[in-house]
Order: C-alpha cells, then structure tokens, then sequence
C-alpha cells in the first residue's frame, strides 16, 4: 500500500520557516502508529528538520544535492527511486509519503490512501498542501478530537476508476 500522511490546517499550511507551525499535544500520535515498522518517504528538508532518521521504521530521504546514509536510512534522486527502493527491499511494509510539499504534490496521484490530521485553525506559513480532488475519493472521519486546537484524523481512500 502507497499511503500519504500530513497534517494540515483549513488554510492548508503545512509548515512555516521548515518547521511545523503548530505544537498540539498527541497530535502525531496517528503518524507514529501508521509509519512504525512501515518506510516513509520524505523530502531533504523534511529530514533536516527532524536530522535523524525515525526510529522503529525505514526511512528514505528524496535529495538530489545531499546524501544521508544511515541505519535504516537511504537518500535517492527521485521520489520513483524512492518507491522502486521501497518495493524491491522492504516488499512486506506499507510505505507513506510523508512531505514536504514536493513530495506531496508528485506523490498525489501515486497513493491510494490519504491518511490527514486536519488542523481546525487558520495558521500563518509558507508551505502549503496541494488542492486536490476530493469527488475522487471515499472519506471517513476516523477521529475528532477536541482541545485548544481541536483536529481529526480522517483518511481519504481512491475511488476504483
Ligand atoms: N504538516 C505536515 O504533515 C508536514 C510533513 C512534512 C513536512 N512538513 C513541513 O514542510 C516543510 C518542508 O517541506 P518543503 O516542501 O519545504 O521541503 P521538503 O519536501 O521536505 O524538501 C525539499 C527538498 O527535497 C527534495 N525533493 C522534494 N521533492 C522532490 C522530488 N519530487 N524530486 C526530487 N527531489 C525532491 C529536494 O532536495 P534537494 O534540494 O536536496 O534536491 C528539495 O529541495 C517544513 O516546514 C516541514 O515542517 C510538514
């Protein structure tokens, strides 16, 4: 399964300055539990931002200028040498595309899955998620959660054409 995972707000930042703009206790909590045992994919300064790879699962950083090789970590050119990667060497595990923006929006049309914190605030960045069209995919709302900044987790699963 090719799955996308994000967190994005109703103004659909994403980050600001390459970090995320907003600190909500347990938020990630469905990113931990999706990813761990499972690769994720994510662009180079999505890795900088966290500057190690995550533990508990595979880590592939899609660079063309850098090159991070570590302990459950592998840098490729491509997003395509990221998936190629990802099938030929962990064949058994999920893989989530897990941004920025660039992976986002390449990734779209290749997951099946869109697995989406949707942030119930307006808040000011510079790194957006990319429109696209919902009519072509199912929605469910997995979790609503409340608090200062209330959010839910909601999974946007493709329609067969
Ligand atoms: N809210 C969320 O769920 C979430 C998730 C992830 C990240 N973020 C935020 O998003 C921001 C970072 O995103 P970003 O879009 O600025 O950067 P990014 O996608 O993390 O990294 C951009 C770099 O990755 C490489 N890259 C990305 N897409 C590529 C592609 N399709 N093909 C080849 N190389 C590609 C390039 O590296 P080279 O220049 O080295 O070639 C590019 O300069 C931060 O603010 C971060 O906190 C938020």
């Amino acid at each position: 399964m090719i799955g996308l995972i994000v967190a994005y707000t109703k103004n659909r930042v994403i980050g600001n300055k390459g970090a995320i703009p907003w600190r909500i206790k347990g938020e990630q909590r469905r990113f931990r539990e999706l990813t761990t045992g499972n690769v994720v994919i994510m662009g180079r300064k999505s890795y900088e931002e966290i500057g190690r790879p995550l533990p508990n699962r595979f880590t592939i950083v899609v660079s063309r200028t850098a090159k991070f090789e570590a302990e459950n970590c592998v840098t490729v050119p491509t997003l395509n040498d990221a998936i190629e990667y990802a099938k030929k060497n962990r064949p058994d595990e999920n893989i989530y595309l897990s941004g920025g923006a660039g992976i986002y929006k390449e990734g779209l049309p290749l997951a099946e899955k869109l697995f989406i914190t949707e942030v119930d605030a307006v808040i000011e960045g510079d790194t957006f998620f990319p429109e696209f069209d919902e009519s072509k995919y199912e929605k469910t709302v997995d979790e609503e959660v409340d608090g200062e900044i209330p959010y839910a987790y909601v999974t946007y699963t493709k329609k067969e054409d």
